[in-house]
């Protein structure tokens, strides 16, 4: 009798969960517009079926691209208006606290609502610092010149912008830019190896290392740095508050590093197939002022290079190297109307702004929109009250960084992108003034070493 009274249940159960599944693949979202969901794997199995027709480590944001294309480029929904539910911004999706062991639970990442400042935040700091860590960045440049090598310019931008971040953050050097990678700091060496807990350890100890500085020293002998300025109010440094601390300082080194690297990079690559672009930048700015000049004028000359502004935002128009994910509760009522006047209720699906589709979309940008053609207008630090802290950071190294190495130096793409050549060796140019590629470059989803 018991058995028949579980069997009876374990059937009720199975049925009730396979109903739900059945509703929520193919019923609950059946209004927007999507290709066909999979019982199990929902649509994964299509994503699968996606990417085995093209370059198998080709960027997911690629493949998103590519299944959106192939229904026909439904709307894409922009929620950049304030809501009367949301009037700062759609809550952020649960999905980032993967992210936690990297860069704990109270990080800045994670967090809803207004910052104090809503842009991204610059200090005048930050230029000095910049100037002085690039010192080694150019002269690591002009070594790899003479001895004439092939050299990844990943590595190079990577260490200059960890220690860009070590001292615009917590005014130390984390010797990111050391020749000998067996000597950079420990924090860097743990960095890559991903091991979050002794990079927490370190980190702590730096931050209240500072705030015994920050207690005993005179205003002005100070070096200044975020950190510094987030705790001198600070009567006492409670364990609350360094755990905390450490978690911002870990989100800025996971959230600045990787995206203003490969900016850098897309940006020299299209720099180095459009003779027309890198002549602009020729002409606007030269590099035996510049440096001389922004150290007495400051910034306010990297404003007027709108050239090298313009050539910064089309990369990141096209080559956006970040995004974010938006969520609301089921049950919350959160819905969006779609240019074409169709409305979509979004709650309880994960809501990623894809910027690759959003900046890429012909109806915006014409027939055009996969051509790097500066200057164009984009999103790709997002927008609101949570939009990227570091933008005027990854802007003002940027600038500086293609304003020196596009006028001083020579440089061509090897490897997979690389032009292809006519009969005298030279590259030769396609119809939209640059140079033409043998195999095209892609962004590619990274593999964790
Ligand atoms: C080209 C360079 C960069 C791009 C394209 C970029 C893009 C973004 C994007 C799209 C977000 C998500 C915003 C949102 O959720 O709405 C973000 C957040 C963030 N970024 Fe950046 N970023 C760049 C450089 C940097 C740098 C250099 C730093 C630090 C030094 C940094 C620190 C952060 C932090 C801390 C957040 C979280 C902000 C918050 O939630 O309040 N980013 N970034």
């Amino acid at each position: 009798m018991f058995e028949l009274f579980l069997l009876a249940t374990a059937t009720l159960l199975v049925s009730y969960l396979y109903a739900r599944l059945r509703y929520w693949r193919f019923t609950q979202y059946v209004h927007i517009s999507q290709l066909p969901n999979h019982l199990l794997w929902g649509h994964l199995k299509v994503f699968g079926e996606f990417m085995y027709c093209g370059i198998l480590d080709r960027h997911p944001d690629r493949i998103f691209e590519e299944m959106w294309e192939s229904i026909g480029r439904p709307p894409i929904m922009l929620i950049s208006k304030p809501t009367k539910l949301f009037p700062l911004s759609v809550p952020k999706s649960p999905t980032w606290t993967h992210m936690v062991p990297l860069i704990g639970s109270t990080s800045i990442l994670g967090r809803e609502g207004s910052r104090l400042n809503t842009c991204g935040t610059s200090y005048p700091f930050f230029l000095p610092l910049l100037l002085e860590k690039m010192e080694t960045f150019w002269n690591r440049l002009d070594q790899l010149i003479v001895s004439g090598e092939e050299f990844s310019l990943e590595t190079l931008i990577s260490n200059l912008t960890f220690d860009v971040i070590g001292a615009a953050v917590l005014a130390v050097d984390l010797h990111a830019q050391h020749i000998d990678p067996s000597k950079q700091g420990e924090i860097i060496r743990l960095f890559r190896q991903l091991l979050a807990k002794r990079i927490d350890i370190l980190i702590k100890n730096i931050i209240q290392h500072k705030y015994a500085e920050l207690k005993e020293e005179v205003d002005g002998n100070r070096r200044q740095s975020i950190v510094a300025l987030g705790l001198q109010e600070s009567e006492a440094l409670t364990p609350q508050l360094v755990s905390e601390t450490s978690d911002q300082v870990r989100s800025f080194l996971f959230a600045g590093h990787d995206t203003n690297t490969s900016a850098l990079q897309w940006a020299f690559y299209e720099l180095s197939h459009t003779p027309r672009a890198l002549k602009a930048i020729r002409d606007e700015s030269d590099p035996r002022i510049i440096c001389a000049t922004l150290v007495h004028k400051g910034d306010s000359l990297l404003l007027r290079m709108h050239y090298i502004n313009a050539v910064i935002k089309e990369t990141l128009r096209l080559h956006p190297p970040a995004g974010t994910v938006r969520m609301t509760e089921p049950g919350t009522g959160f819905t969006v109307r779609a240019a074409t006047g169709e409305e979509y209720c979004l709650d309880g699906l994960i809501m990623y702004s894809c910027q690759s589709i959003i900046q890429r979309d012909p109806n915006v940008y014409g027939d055009t929109a996969d051509d790097w053609h500066p200057p164009s207008a984009w999103r790709p630090f997002e927008r609101g009250p949570r939009a990227c802290i570091g933008s005027e950071l990854a802007n003002l190294e940027s600038r500086v960084i293609i304003a020196i190495v596009a006028r001083k130096y020579d440089f061509i793409k090897t490897g997979l992108g690389e032009s292809a050549l006519d009969e005298n060796g030279l590259p030769m140019l396609n119809g939209k003034g640059q140079y033409k590629s043998k195999p095209e470059l892609y962004n590619a989803s990274q593999k964790l070493e």
